[in-house]
């Protein structure tokens, strides 16, 4: 099982600035909560408690006051920072000595993803041992992102980054999880011609060797995009459609510790202190009534 979790929350957000020239764009809200908690929430389902979150320099301030260390969650926090983006495949070489021997997770700060059976797939995924996987969705926009074409029997022949000419629209959502190797091969990385190292050209090194692996989200399942701020309040809409109907939350860190079994009532009961009275709050307190 993979232990070890990396959430990448560099990056300067400038297609959402002004919003973005103070705070950084994984503490802006997502409806009722910073939308770090959404990738983080992701990787306690695959219950993955040792965490390297990496910020931008200057930034790391803003964060310890959001989540200090990850006690109250039964986590173990570990912030690096990164002086400036040098594109994803970077946090493997910032996060080495994280990383250590042993494989890992990535998700990167601003996706979102949601699911029914979501925590079954991830917790598939968590299992692998060698190589690579990628989880793919479908979109209507594929030039956008990361995109991957599959054959009949779901093996990736191809992968490609925000393709000119059309491919599939299969995007490579930011979720990934590798073996150790991953490290060897972001080190060899060169720039591309953005300036930056990619993570299509660290995937297709797995898939060279016939080492990567492809899994769906599926139809049921959303992954959303919070890259400009349209996007970022039809993410807020979404969650806020599903919380006002059901009266659960999404991504609510503390429940899923709870519900892990990694944290108590103890913990719980100092959350409530720490976030104060809110609505955030009650529905903690609600969770151990
Ligand atoms: C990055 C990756 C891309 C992936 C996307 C997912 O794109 O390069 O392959 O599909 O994240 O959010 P970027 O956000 O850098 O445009």
């Amino acid at each position: 099982m993979i232990k070890k979790g990396i959430i990448l929350a560099g990056g300067i957000g400038t297609r959402m600035s002004p919003l973005t020239k103070a705070v950084n764009k994984q503490l802006l809200p997502i409806y009722d909560k910073p939308l770090i908690f959404y990738p983080l929430s992701i990787l306690m389902l695959a219950k993955i408690k040792d965490i390297l979150i990496i910020v931008n320099k200057g930034q790391l301030g803003q964060y310890k006051k959001l989540l200090p260390n990850g006690k109250n969650l039964g986590l173990k926090i570990t912030y690096l920072e990164q002086d400036k983006p040098r594109g994803l495949p970077d946090a493997f070489v910032i996060g080495k000595k994280f990383i250590g021997k042993d494989n890992v997770a990535m998700i990167l700060g601003d996706n979102f993803f949601y699911g029914q059976n979501f925590t079954q797939k991830l917790l598939k995924c968590a299992k692998l041992s060698s190589g690579a996987k990628v989880l793919l969705h479908n979109v209507q926009r594929p030039e956008l992102y990361g995109v991957a074409k599959i054959d009949k029997k779901n093996k990736i022949i191809k992968i490609v980054e925000k393709p000119k000419k059309f491919v599939s629209n299969y995007a490579v959502t930011g979720l990934y999880f590798f073996d150790n190797e991953v490290i060897d091969y972001a080190k060899k990385l060169k720039p591309s011609k953005r300036g930056e190292v990619e993570i299509i050209d660290l995937l297709n090194n797995y898939k060279r060797g016939n080492r990567l692996s492809a899994d769906f989200i599926g139809r049921g399942g959303a992954w959303l995009d919070t890259g400009s701020i349209e996007d970022f309040y039809k993410t807020t809409a979404f969650v806020q459609a599903i919380e006002d109907r059901q009266g659960l939350k999404i991504a609510c860190i503390e429940e899923i510790a709870y519900l892990n079994k990694w944290i108590g009532l103890k913990e719980i009961k100092k959350s409530i202190k720490f976030y104060g009275n809110c609505n955030y709050s009650n529905y903690l307190k609600k969770l151990i009534n």
